[in-house]
């Protein structure tokens, strides 16, 4: 791997714990002003000290992120569906290389809809990605989506994650479920959870927890954060899991001693 891939992916996962929290507010994508995002410049401005980068989109960035931005970005590059449409799988690429580099991103991230009806399109993107991003040195996070009517267990999503990961991707972002050790030991790539629907803070963070012991790297976590009555307490309690070794239960103290 070439210096500047392996600087920037230096610059989102800490290379001291090796692990990393990464802010994910890119929901807009294809859910349009998601409950928490209306104004998604504000919602992320008090939590991004303690992300260890920021992903989103490209518009949400050059409209609403100060320039002056230390935080890593990750940016969202495949798009073209909405909710409204039954299968959110039709995706292909949505930002060029050029203008990913233009905007000075640490990664580029992808959809992945495996056994979907765009299952081939979506997992040919990814190679094309990963093509440009070897070129240039930029890392590609692929996410491993999941269809109204897939299941989310430990077959499907390390079939997912470890397609994702043959096809070249940096790191996996995926969805914790029973098992979860047998999907991270069957991806050659770094695994990371998205935190999933809005849950409560405590169950979040023992989420977050088990995602760890078992083997993921990070989490990319949006609702269980943004959504939260208690936005900074729920990342300081997070980052305390992922980057200082910290238990649920000792985050869940520190949580409720941030939440007042
Ligand atoms: C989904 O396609 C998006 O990439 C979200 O950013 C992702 O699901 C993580 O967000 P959450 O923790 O809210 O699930």
């Amino acid at each position: 791997m070439d210096w500047g891939m392996q600087n920037r992916l230096a610059s989102i996962i800490n290379p001291k714990t090796n692990r990393c929290v990464m802010l994910a507010v890119d929901h807009g994508y294809f859910q349009g002003p998601t409950t928490g995002l209306e104004r998604p410049g504000e919602t992320v401005a008090p939590l991004l000290e303690y992300a260890d980068a920021l992903m989103l989109t490209r518009g949400v960035l050059r409209n609403t992120i100060d320039t002056g931005t230390r935080a890593p970005i990750i940016l969202r590059v495949s798009g073209g569906t909405s909710v409204l449409k039954e299968d959110l799988s039709d995706e292909e690429l949505s930002v060029s290389m050029e203008d990913a580099i233009r905007l000075n991103v640490s990664a580029v991230a992808i959809s992945v809809f495996v056994g979907s009806e765009h299952e081939k399109q979506t997992l040919t993107n990814l190679s094309r990605l990963c093509d440009e991003g070897q070129k240039y040195g930029i890392p590609v996070l692929a996410v491993t989506a999941v269809g109204k009517a897939m299941a989310r267990d430990a077959r499907y999503l390390g079939l997912a994650c470890r397609i994702a990961a043959e096809l070249g991707a940096h790191i996996v972002k995926t969805y914790y479920c029973e098992g979860f050790e047998k999907v991270v030991n069957g991806c050659p790539a770094p695994v990371v959870i998205a935190g999933g629907k809005k849950i409560e803070e405590r169950d979040a963070l023992t989420l977050a927890h088990n995602a760890l012991s078992d083997g993921a790297i990070g989490v990319d976590m949006g609702r269980n954060i943004f959504q939260s009555q208690w936005p900074v307490a729920m990342i300081r309690s997070v980052r305390a899991i992922v980057q200082d070794g910290r238990t649920d239960a000792e985050a869940w103290d520190l949580a409720q001693s941030l939440m007042g």
